[in-house]
């Protein structure tokens, strides 16, 4: 791409025209997908990238500090060649550098004393290849250049039992659009599972990993763009994380009882242009499953004269403007509450008008609607009812009468906030909803289709649920979508503190007790063996 602009006579003329052609050779031209737009005979049809210019003023600089404003360049990489040159405005490029470094920011502080975790006897996980057991919990670690992160049979174990959870969970697509109507910007809703290949773009923890503790690693493979094997060395990190408090009660004689939670973490990082992206499933003592994203990196940004209203974007340094954006995530979870035939239901509180069914005002109750068939299963949050969807085991019922089951708990936040008739509503409808469920069909992986990139829309869950297939007592697939609407902020600048979010599936009448009854008192079990430690029990 750098090769492609750089040799453009009318490129160069611009960036003479702005009075930059010193920065000619050092500058970044970014590829970007192009996004779509029906009816333009140059992008419809053809292999198209869209390139924004960033100056790199001194060598390592940041070049997201320094975005040259209203350039923007149409590449047909096939033919490798500029398609267009739009030159529009004359915004002065922001000067103040947007480097983040300690060579910069130093010196580090010296206030922070160490925190140590040490696990003298090793971590209490036991891996053979890429099957993995901890605690109740087994499951096999996979990883593909598109997805990621791919988790395949969990199960939790309960008594000699080991009981089926999710079949195959992982984040297959995510989107990224931008709310912006500035000429540079408007086309931008990207990809990154579906167009960059968030796999693909993992980062290698051997060079530099974020977590503490015994580390176990999994190397991932997936395929260059010569269609030869590339290994990225220590992809996926797993370890054990102290969580706190499991359960505790103090007993009418003052007698505490306690026991610590913990959670096992299996996680990687990819990074897609400017941002990174953390990818982490939790796995809870208790049953539960978390998975969090974790946003961080650098926001993308334009340029405008300092001050300016810009009803679209933040001014997080003089003249740089971040301008607001989503980021939705799906999430495909293959689920199998105790086999693959399975209901999934809506479950949501019903307060109760006073009167013959409520005669003391104080009364609630819940509803719980059966999701028969695809349509019925395309539905919002409303966390005012506290609204959750339950998925139950159609033939297996708990030792009190009622189906086995998993609540899917959404965090509820917006859904994609595109117009109708926008092209990212008809490319990205997956977000458009915060739960779809479908009747598993061999080959429905990607919720935005197969092949987003430059697609009208319409693919993927859309498409697929016009059959409007049974969900009764069937293979379900729920998919999730959820994530950031990001107004950027100053202290997003210039590199963002992480962001989180993500959902909870937690067992709801799955087992039929606490399964944490168990645990050592106090917590992990070196500590239980030390007599006299009267710390946390007595
Ligand atoms: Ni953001």
């Amino acid at each position: 791409m750098d090769e492609i602009v750089k040799a453009s006579p009318d490129w160069r003329a611009a960036m003479k025209r702005r009075g930059l052609e010193d920065y000619i050779d050092t500058c970044y031209c970014t590829p970007l997908a192009p996004g779509f737009f029906p009816g333009r005979e140059d992008e419809v049809g053809h292999r198209v990238v869209r390139s924004l210019t960033y100056l790199i003023p001194n060598p390592g600089d940041n070049p997201w500090a320094h975005p040259v404003e209203g350039l923007i360049v149409l590449v047909n990489l096939i033919d490798q060649r500029v398609v267009r040159v739009e030159d529009r405005g004359n915004v002065p490029v922001p000067t103040q550098h947007g480097n983040y470094g300690l060579e910069v920011r130093g010196p580090a502080r010296s206030s922070l004393k160490p925190i140590e975790i040490t696990q003298p006897d090793g971590p209490s996980f036991a891996v053979e290849g890429n099957q993995v057991q901890w605690e109740n919990w087994k499951l096999h670690i996979g990883f593909n250049a598109k997805e990621g992160l791919v988790l395949n049979q969990v199960s939790f174990r309960d008594g000699d039992e080991d009981r089926p959870v999710l079949t195959r969970a992982s984040i297959p697509e995510m989107i990224v659009p931008y709310g912006d109507t500035h000429h540079t910007r408007y086309w931008i809703s990207y990809f990154d599972a579906g167009e960059y290949l968030l796999g693909q773009n993992a980062n290698s923890l051997a060079l530099g990993c974020d977590c503490l503790g015994v580390i176990h690693y999994f190397d991932a493979f997936v395929a260059d763009g010569s269609c030869k094997a590339r290994k990225i060395p220590q992809a996926v990190c797993m370890h054990e994380e102290d969580y706190g408090i499991q359960w505790r009660h103090t007993d009418h004689h003052g007698r505490p009882d306690v026991r610590r939670s913990r959670r096992l973490v299996v996680s990687y990082f990819a990074t897609v242009g400017n941002y990174d992206y953390g990818f982490f499933w939790y796995f809870y003592l208790d049953g539960s499953i978390q998975f969090e994203a974790k946003a961080t990196g650098i926001v993308f940004a334009g340029a405008n004269h300092p001050g300016a209203e810009d009803p679209h974007g933040t001014e997080v340094a003089p003249g740089v403007f971040t301008p607001v954006h989503q980021h939705i995530f799906s999430a495909r979870l293959d689920v199998a509450i105790d086999g693959e035939d399975n209901t999934v239901h809506e479950i949501e509180m019903r307060q109760i008008p006073t009167g013959h069914e409520n005669p003391f005002g104080n009364a609630f109750t819940w509803d719980d609607t059966q999701l028969k068939t695809e349509s019925e299963a395309q539905r919002l949050a409303n966390n005012e009812m506290n609204r959750v969807w339950s998925v139950r085991s159609a033939h297996r019922k708990n030792y009190v009468g009622k189906p086995t089951g998993y609540w899917l708990i959404p965090e509820g936040k917006a859904t994609l906030l595109a117009q109708p008739d926008s092209t990212a509503y008809a490319r990205a409808n997956f977000a458009t909803k915060h739960l779809w469920a479908t009747q598993y069909t061999a080959g429905e992986l990607y919720p935005a289709g197969d092949y987003p990139n430059q697609h009208a829309g319409w693919d993927g869950l859309p498409k697929w649920t016009e059959a409007d297939r049974s969900l009764n007592g069937t293979d379900i697939v729920l998919w999730h979508s959820f994530g950031f609407t990001h107004i950027p902020r100053t202290e997003d600048w210039p590199v963002m503190p992480v962001d989180y979010s993500g959902f909870w599936f937690k067992p709801h009448s799955f087992l039929d007790q606490n399964p944490t009854l168990d645990l050592p008192s106090g917590g992990d079990s070196s500590r239980a063996k030390q007599d006299g430690d009267t710390c946390c029990s007595m």
